[in-house]
Formats: C-alpha cells, sequence, structure tokens
C-alpha cells in the first residue's frame, strides 16, 4: 500500500486510474457494497477474487459507470463520475474503459469486424478509420482472418478475442475483465490470459474480477480479496509468467 494522500500527482508515481472511496450500493435491502475503498495505478494488473454474490460484478458496473452507487465516491482517470449525467457517463465509458465478459457479449448479427469497428463509430470515428483500426486489431490479435465471419461461427476463444478487439478500439485507460476465461476451454482460457499478460506488459491498466486462482496469479500483480461487499485483504502476487 502506498501511504501518500495526494496521489495522483505525476510526482507521486504512476497515476491513479481507479479510485473508490467509501462506496456502498444498495439494491433494496441487499448491501452489495458496504463501504468499498481501493486504488488503481496507471499500469498495475489487480485480480479482483471473493465468493459468489460478494459484490464483484457491482464493482465493476460502478467503475464502468453502468451503475452509480448509492453513496461514495468513484472516480476514473481522474473523473468523478458521480459529476456525470447520464450522457456524460456513456460517454466517458465509451471513450476511457473497455470492459470484456464471461459471455464476451458480441452482437450476433454483425461480422466480427464490425462488432469490433463499432466501439470506435460510437465515439464519432469515421466508419472507415473504424474498420482500419479494427483491421489491425484483429491481426494483433491473431484473428484477421475472421473478420468477415459472425460470431455464431467462431470458437469461445475466437469470440472473446474479438470482445478484446472491441474493448481496446478507443484505446482505454482500463481494461474491465469480468470472469474472462469463465466460459472458456482450458486452452483458449490460456491464450486470453497471454493476451492479457501482453496487453499489460505493454502498459494496459487492468482490473479483473474472477473466480480462479490461476488466471489471478498469472496475469495480476495485486490481488484485492473481497467480502460482504469490502476489501477484505489486499496482497501483492509474484509474476508467474
Ligand atoms: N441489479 C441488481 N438488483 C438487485 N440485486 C443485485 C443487483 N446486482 C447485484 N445484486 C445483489 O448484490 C449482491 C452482489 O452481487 P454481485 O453480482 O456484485 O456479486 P458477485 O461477487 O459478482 O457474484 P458472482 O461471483 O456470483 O458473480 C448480490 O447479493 C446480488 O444478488
Ligand atoms: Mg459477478
Amino acid at each position: 500500500m502506498t501511504t501518500d494522500q495526494e496521489s495522483g500527482r505525476r510526482d507521486n508515481g504512476p497515476q491513479v486510474v481507479v479510485r473508490l472511496d467509501g462506496v456502498h450500493k444498495e439494491y433494496g435491502d441487499t448491501k452489495a457494497l458496504d463501504g468499498m475503498s481501493l486504488e488503481i495505478r496507471a499500469g498495475e494488473a489487480v485480480a479482483v477474487m471473493g465468493p459468489s454474490g460478494c459484490g464483484k460484478s457491482t464493482l465493476l458496473n460502478m467503475v464502468a459507470g453502468l451503475d452509480r452507487p448509492t453513496s461514495g465516491l468513484v472516480e476514473v482517470a481522474g473523473q468523478d463520475l458521480g459529476q456525470l449525467n447520464e450522457t456524460g457517463l456513456a460517454l466517458f465509458r465509451r471513450r476511457h474503459i473497455g470492459m470484456i465478459f464471461q459471455f464476451f457479449n458480441l452482437i450476433d448479427d454483425l461480422p466480427a469486424l464490425d462488432n469490433v469497428a463499432l466501439a470506435a463509430q460510437l465515439t464519432g470515428t469515421s466508419a472507415r478509420q473504424a474498420r482500419r483500426r479494427a483491421l489491425e486489431l484483429l491481426d494483433e490479435l491473431g484473428i484477421a482472418d475472421r473478420g468477415n465471419t459472425y460470431p455464431a461461427a467462431l470458437s469461445g476463444g475466437e469470440r472473446q478475442r474479438v470482445a478484446v478487439a472491441r474493448a481496446l478500439m478507443n484505446r482505454p485507460a482500463l481494461l474491465l475483465a469480468d470472469e474472462p476465461t469463465g466460459a472458456l476451454d482450458s486452452r483458449s482460457g490460456e491464450q486470453v490470459m497471454d493476451l492479457l499478460i501482453d496487453l499489460n506488459q505493454i502498459g494496459q491498466t487492468l482490473l479483473l474480477v474472477t473466480h480462479d486462482r490461476h488466471l489471478a496469479d498469472r496475469c495480476a500483480s495485486r490481488l484485492i480479496e473481497v467480502a460482504d461487499g469490502r476489501v477484505a485483504r489486499e496482497s501483492a502476487l509474484e509474476p508467474t509468467g
């Protein structure tokens, strides 16, 4: 843990990309988050683990601005998300956050390339430029030949790589992943893990929710254990490659 109280300053180590301070989220009588506080700095790869229902996905939804806390501060890339209205939040998310999910969440009636390109078109990039960047990304992720294929005809691993390409389209300050290998066979899962490791090694900040300790150990440098909507423990992880 750092001891500085003014993190985020340039002279204070890497910039703080995510800051939660005393975040509560209630759904009716359920306390999904109960005073969660944490910080993630640029370039970190942080894994979040904890029992089912402890608030991991809720945490990601807060960070992504998909939902708002009942109380407390959520700051991403220096922006207090509480200051943004719905339109502002949606724009912020498109521009600064990439997300990947267990079940890929691709659009079934668009081929892979269009699934990826759409992310940039939604932020105002021209269709031509968006397709060019999408092609580049598919190429980097080893699936350039799958650009015209619809999600239904892709393997799970290929679908997740398309989802990763889509998440990276706008060069997000933060990549969020919720159980990204949960629906994959072990070989495809390992490939996605390798991809996340490579991305982090070139500087991508990563926040990863998982039940899989192997995934955390391989991909993350820090582990945050959550219980009952709060951080129960934080520890450094040794890189295993
Ligand atoms: N939209 C919602 N409406 C009502 N309750 C919700 C909602 N989202 C989450 N919850 C509740 O909040 C708590 C935390 O849920 P959350 O999905 O964050 O858990 P999780 O740690 O991601 O669990 P899992 O490991 O099973 O994915 C649970 O009790 C859940 O039922
Ligand atoms: Mg969850």
